[in-house]
């Protein structure tokens, strides 16, 4: 399936020769959940749904489990942990025409560079306990309450939860990440898949591949809106694990990614 895939590494960044899959519906269906009504949409809060890292996480929020209070965006998780039915209407026709297809193709390549970073060796696990969330993420506008702020950052630098975090969709501008030397590097849009590996492929490979640092930055001009689709690959909450020093289940394996931040 990937015989001609080529994989450029960039200091811990890979991109692909594969072009981008459109975003379009995606898209729509987090726009069309954004603009229910604030109690509508908390119905569907991260807390509540209580799976894995499921559900909906406001701008300002202070006990999201995956973002600061300071950071500038709305995301929507969205995952094959919890069954379908539990996520908004918005997301139902995402979820059933086009998700199931696009988490194949992410198994397929995500196996595939497993392959080429010389680690087949986790792919039993990968296939036993290997499930995967699509955090769907809205940047609005900076509106001038913002602009009083003092802000270096839109989203906050972190390393992800992920085995490996693949931007199906590709990228809009703005992406930064932190190369080994310390340097951190802005990038423009890009057009082809692209991923980089997170917490879990580090734990794996007992430090040899690093997780990536890496944020977005705000842009200049500040009335630009952005959205990103980060497909995370992620044990599942009850997958046994022992990997180095570490010894429990996923949801083990969450709490003690968390407790970095
Ligand atoms: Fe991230």
């Amino acid at each position: 399936m990937f015989q001609d895939l080529k994989l450029h590494h960039r200091d811990g960044f890979i991109t692909t020769n594969i072009p981008a899959l459109k975003d379009s519906k995606l898209r729509a269906a987090l726009q069309r959940f954004l603009v229910l009504p604030l109690s509508k949409r908390m119905k569907y809060s991260q807390k509540k749904l209580e799976v894995a890292f499921d559900g909906y996480s406001y701008m300002g929020q202070t006990d999201s489990l995956n973002q600061y209070d300071s950071d500038l965006l709305h995301s929507f998780v969205l995952s094959d942990i919890s069954d379908q039915e539990n996520f908004p209407q918005p997301f139902q026709q995402y979820l059933s025409q086009e998700f199931p297809e696009q988490l194949l193709l992410i198994r397929e390549l995500e196996k595939e560079i497993l392959k080429r970073l010389g680690f087949s060796k986790f792919n039993i696990f990968y296939e036993n306990h290997v499930s995967h969330m699509v955090s769907c993420n809205f940047y609005p506008e900076l509106t001038n309450s913002v602009h009083n702020i003092e802000l270096s950052e839109r989203l906050s630098y972190h390393t992800d939860v992920s085995l490996f975090s693949i931007f199906l969709f590709g990228l809009e501008s703005g992406f930064s990440y932190e190369k080994s030397s310390g340097d951190k590097v802005v990038l423009d849009s890009i057009d082809e898949v692209v991923l980089f590996p997170g917490h879990l492929m580090e734990l794996m490979s007992n430090g040899k591949i690093k997780a990536l640092n890496h944020g977005v930055v705000l842009p200049e001009n500040r009335m630009e809106q952005r959205f990103s689709f980060a497909f995370f690959s992620l044990p599942k909450p009850q997958a046994n694990m022992q990997f180095g020093s570490f010894k429990g289940s996923g949801k083990d394996y969450y709490k003690q990614y968390l407790n970095q931040f």
